[in-house]
């Protein structure tokens, strides 16, 4: 099966966050798909970052559709807000999510690309019966609460085996990765059958951004081309 077009998410926890106007800009500049927004509650994960009404504010202010990531229990996962900042992917956490499909549902239906993240240790096989209802999986490559961590490189295997899964049963279900994403990981996660790529310290911890987010996209291209 041909391999997906590479989508590439800068993420801006890593941006400068007084400046989110500017990251939004130089994610436009560099040609971002996607913008990735990490919303953490404190009890999820050890850190708190950005809230429904700060969702809204980036949303109102770029044409790059929004990539929400959902570090959040389910307990204080206020879903009818984040459905309203009308961010265009949604993903929840298998770990925090207890009714995974009821959640899924009511995403689908607000209007939103629902997907799962999955943290390192957890495995692609806790996914089998939902995955022809999801339209993307996110593999956490760190554990996941901050950006700037090493990527981890057992979650290749994952991301092999959950594209043979994808394949096999033939689905358009995307595989993003995130999590120490930069020049020196984004071919093997491409080649391991990954198509979203989420990068937040390797393009705003450098002084050109868009100039890196054209680098991974480059990198990622051609290494689609030779792992195909
Ligand atoms: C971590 C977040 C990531 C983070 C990635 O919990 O989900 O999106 O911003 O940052 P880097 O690319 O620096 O690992
Ligand atoms: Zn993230």
């Amino acid at each position: 099966m041909s391999r997906p077009a590479v989508r590439l998410a800068p993420s801006i926890l890593a941006a400068d966050l007084c400046d989110l106007a500017g990251a939004l800009a130089a994610c436009e500049k560099g040609g971002a798909d996607l913008v990735h927004v990490d919303v953490m509650d404190g009890h999820f994960v050890p850190n708190l970052s950005f809230g429904a009404p700060v969702v809204s504010a980036l949303g109102r202010r770029t044409r790059v559709p929004l990539d929400v990531h959902l570090m959040v229990c389910e307990a204080a996962l206020d879903l009818d807000a984040i459905l309203e900042t009308g961010a265009a992917w949604l993903t929840v956490h298998w770990e925090a999510v207890r009714h995974l499909d009821r959640v899924l549902a009511r995403i689908r239906a607000g209007g939103a690309r629902a997907g799962v993240a999955l943290n390192p240790a957890t495995p692609v096989s806790v996914l089998e019966a939902i995955l022809p209802t999801l339209d993307h999986v996110l593999l956490m490559s760190v554990n996941p609460g901050f950006g700037g961590q090493s990527f981890i490189p057992y979650v290749l295997e994952k991301a092999r085996c959950l594209r043979t899964l994808i394949d096999t049963h033939g689905l358009a279900v995307s595989i993003e990765i995130d999590g120490g994403i930069g020049p020196g990981t984004i071919e093997s996660a491409v080649a391991a059958g990954a198509d979203t790529f989420v990068a937040g310290s390797a393009v705003f911890g450098e002084p050109d951004p868009p100039a890196v987010m054209q680098t991974l996209r480059s990198l990622a291209e051609s290494s689609r081309v030779t792992s195909s």
